[in-house]
């Protein structure tokens, strides 16, 4: 296991800047970046448009077998459609976290997620990186920001992409997924038991960035 790839695992809730954060921090080590949220977004999307309901565990797990997403330069195309903004949508990120409760589907998402950690290494994003995708990772983090924060944060987001966004109703949706994300039985998000923790809702993206560097320069200090 010691000649595996290094992961840094930063988990957190939705809009909290980890993939702002993972990304940076990946750009800066030469590493590969894993947003696993976009996995289930794609899923999420190719679901709705194929007609299968997001209650449908073995169903939807079929579908997530089946994907085969192509990342390049910063795009997601599946089946060669580029669909990097259309993931973006609240309602797809909604039914991201509805497709997400199901442990079949969960489970045919792994491989797809563990095959991303190649050398030099890979910064990996989303819920259960550290507790259950990337249980040795070398560094894990939790990080999280007040959902003020975080709405602001996805309000400037839906509308640099030119969606629609109300921040109340931002605020009530991110509070609903933060919910149904962590009261889920199969991997819940939760802080990894040895992950650093870090409140970044005053914090700027630099300071966040450069935080993490530093914990992961120190990783064998314990
Ligand atoms: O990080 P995000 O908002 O793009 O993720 C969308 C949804 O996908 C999230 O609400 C729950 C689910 N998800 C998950 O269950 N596990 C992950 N590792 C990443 C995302």
């Amino acid at each position: 296991m010691s000649a595996a790839p290094p992961v840094i695992a930063i988990d957190g809730p939705t809009a909290s800047g980890k993939g702002t954060i993972a990304e940076r921090v990946a750009g800066s080590l030469g590493f590969h970046y894993l947003d696993s949220g976009a996995l289930y977004r794609l899923l999420a999307w190719r679901a709705l448009a194929d007609g299968v309901r997001t209650d449908d565990g073995p169903a939807l797990a079929a579908v997530a077998s089946a994907l085969e997403p192509r990342f390049r330069a910063g795009r997601v195309e599946l089946d060669g459609v580029d669909v990097t903004d259309a993931i973006r949508r609240e309602e797809i990120g909604r039914a991201a976290s509805q497709v997400a409760v199901h442990p079949a589907v969960r489970q045919a998402l792994l491989d797809l997620q563990r095959a991303r950690r190649r050398p030099p290494g890979l910064v990996a994003d989303g819920r259960d990186m550290g507790t259950v995708v990337f249980p040795d990772a070398c560094l894990k983090v939790y990080l999280t920001a007040s959902v003020a924060a975080r709405a602001e944060r996805r309000h400037k987001q839906l509308i640099e992409k030119g969606f629609p966004a109300n921040i109340d109703l931002l605020s009530q949706e991110l509070r609903a997924r933060d919910q149904r994300d962590s009261e889920r039985t199969a991997s819940p998000l939760k802080p990894a038991e040895d992950a650093y923790q870090l409140d970044s809702s005053g914090l700027a993206i630099d300071e966040v960035v450069a935080q993490v560097l530093d914990w992961y320069a120190r990783r064998d200090e314990g």
